[in-house]
């Protein structure tokens, strides 16, 4: 949506503002000098102060759309400043708004006392297309041209888009202020949220608005396995000189693998919200997800994320279905998704997390040094986990703990963590978060309750004894 405002000028304005800066040599520049001049030397020497200045005499600066300060920039030109000077009032303004509306639905958190699903929309001002002047501080204006250039990016088809900052040469020394504070105001702007980002085309494109930061703590695995990947993880991170030192990628892989429900994807969210990092996630069975496109995005993968590959069996499958038809659909192949971890495509720095739900589809290729350093079953939830749940949501009046033993009783007596050998069943911490969310506050309710955590389907035995393996 874009709107024109109302002309703010009137019949007693000096000169015809708006004519002058539809007029793109005026915005573009000299019309900025004559404005430097003007408060100094005060109205009437607008127009003279013009001439006198020269193209040469002014600083460019063109940001692509690409760039990660393209964003930021945006952001910052609209927040509001004090334009209470004679001439501020007159000339700055944003002359085009355009407005971002995100709206979400709000899913009940995680963690106990969270509100019904709902529907938040958020608007954010920016810029629109066209020429703005604004004033940074008294006497220093920049002239702001944000363009839809008519040629087109030749792998997305999107037009390129440029945002061009005018200054006067003086006043040289404000970009790098403009350009810092607005980095400070997007590190504001995600304080506490986590974005992730996910392909779009061939470009990464955050998805949603940022989140609130999920607390590690929300995440409840196995006994001790949380502290195993985290630690590994924050080893690495303090370990990049050792790498560099040694000529070693600074690379490192984590696979996750286990049935659903069991958490891995919000734990890797999790441990990216913890290291204050965004998450770039690709679904690698989604359709249109080729070998190239892989290896392009990881060309540009965002700043401080952490690389989610999910369900990464989709590519072995690939490779199967070649074998016997000559022909994969536009998915990943097993070559492209060792490329995009090792090979050529893979980016110098980097943390991947793969996750899968087949870890017998997978070929051991794969776990090798530098592809997957790290690899951890995520299982069905353990009586263990199950407490550590119950204390998280009802921690605060079941104080004796006495509905928790009941509960987990119940539990035992409907032997949902594998106690009959004969034929094992076990519930998931995805189906014990429904059953506590249904039951709100109400302990005598979840121990009722416990029987629907029973699988509805009794999935055959599972194959071979790695997936059994403990986490
Ligand atoms: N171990 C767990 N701790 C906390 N919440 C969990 C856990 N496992 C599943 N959940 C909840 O169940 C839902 C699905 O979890 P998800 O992370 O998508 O599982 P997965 O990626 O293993 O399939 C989420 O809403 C998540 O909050
Ligand atoms: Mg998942």
């Amino acid at each position: 949506m874009s709107t024109e405002p109302s002309a703010p000028l009137t019949a007693q304005s000096i000169f015809n503002l708006d004519g002058l800066f539809s007029n793109p040599v005026f915005a573009g520049g000299i019309g900025l000098a004559g404005l430097g001049a003007a408060a100094a030397f005060g109205r009437k020497a607008v127009i003279g102060g013009a001439g006198l200045l020269r193209r040469q005499m002014l600083v460019n600066v063109e940001i692509g759309k690409r760039d990660p300060s393209y964003g930021w920039v945006l952001q910052w030109l609209a927040q509001p400043r004090d334009n209470s000077g004679f001439l501020a009032r007159r000339v700055t303004r944003l002359r085009n708004l355009a407005v971002t509306t995100n709206t979400r639905a709000i899913t009940p958190g995680h963690g106990a006392g969270t509100g019904e699903a709902s529907t938040h929309a958020d608007f954010r001002v920016q810029p629109g297309y066209g020429r703005h002047i604004i004033r940074h501080r008294p006497g220093v204006y920049i002239a702001v041209h944000r363009e839809k250039a008519s040629s087109t990016n030749t792998s997305t088809g999107e037009p390129h888009e440029t945002l061009t900052l005018t200054l006067l040469w003086a006043h040289r020394e404000v970009l790098g202020e403009v350009f810092t504070e607005a980095h400070a105001l997007a590190h504001r702007f995600h304080e506490g949220k986590t974005v992730v980002y996910s392909a779009k085309r061939m470009e990464w494109v955050p998805l949603g608005k940022p989140r609130l930061k999920r607390p590690l703590g929300s995440v409840i695995l196995d006994e001790g396995v949380k502290e195993r990947i985290v630690g590994d993880v924050k080893e690495f991170l303090a370990a990049q000189q050792w790498y560099t030192d040694r000529g070693v990628p600074y690379r490192r892989g984590y696979l996750l693998y286990g049935p659903p429900g069991t958490g891995k994807t919000s734990f890797i969210q999790a441990l990216a919200g913890e290291l204050d990092y965004s998450v770039a996630m690709i679904n690698l069975s989604e359709v249109g997800i080729t070998d190239d496109l892989l290896a392009h995005l990881l060309t540009q993968l965002p700043e401080k994320s952490i690389l989610l590959l999910e369900d990464v069996d989709a590519a072995f499958a690939n490779r199967r279905q070649r074998d016997s038809d000559g022909y994969s659909g536009p998915t990943v192949t097993f070559s492209g998704l060792l490329n995009a971890l090792d090979g050529l495509a893979a980016g110098e720095d980097r943390i991947a997390f793969l996750t899968t739900n087949h870890i017998d589809r997978l070929d051991p290729a794969l776990i090798r040094p530098g592809r997957v350093d790290m690899m951890v079953r995520i299982g069905e939830a353990t009586r263990f986990q199950a407490a550590e749940m119950w204390d998280r949501y009802y921690g605060d009046i079941d104080k004796d703990k006495s509905g928790r033993a009941r509960f987990l009783n119940r539990l035992d007596e409907l032997e949902l963590f594998g106690q009959n050998k004969e034929a094992p069943r076990y519930t998931s911490t995805a189906a014990i978060q429904g059953l506590f969310q249904f039951n709100k506050d109400d302990v005598e309710g979840a121990i009722k309750m416990a029987e629907g955590l029973i699988p509805r389907t009794f999935e055959p035995e599972l194959p071979g004894g790695s997936i059994k393996s403990p986490a």
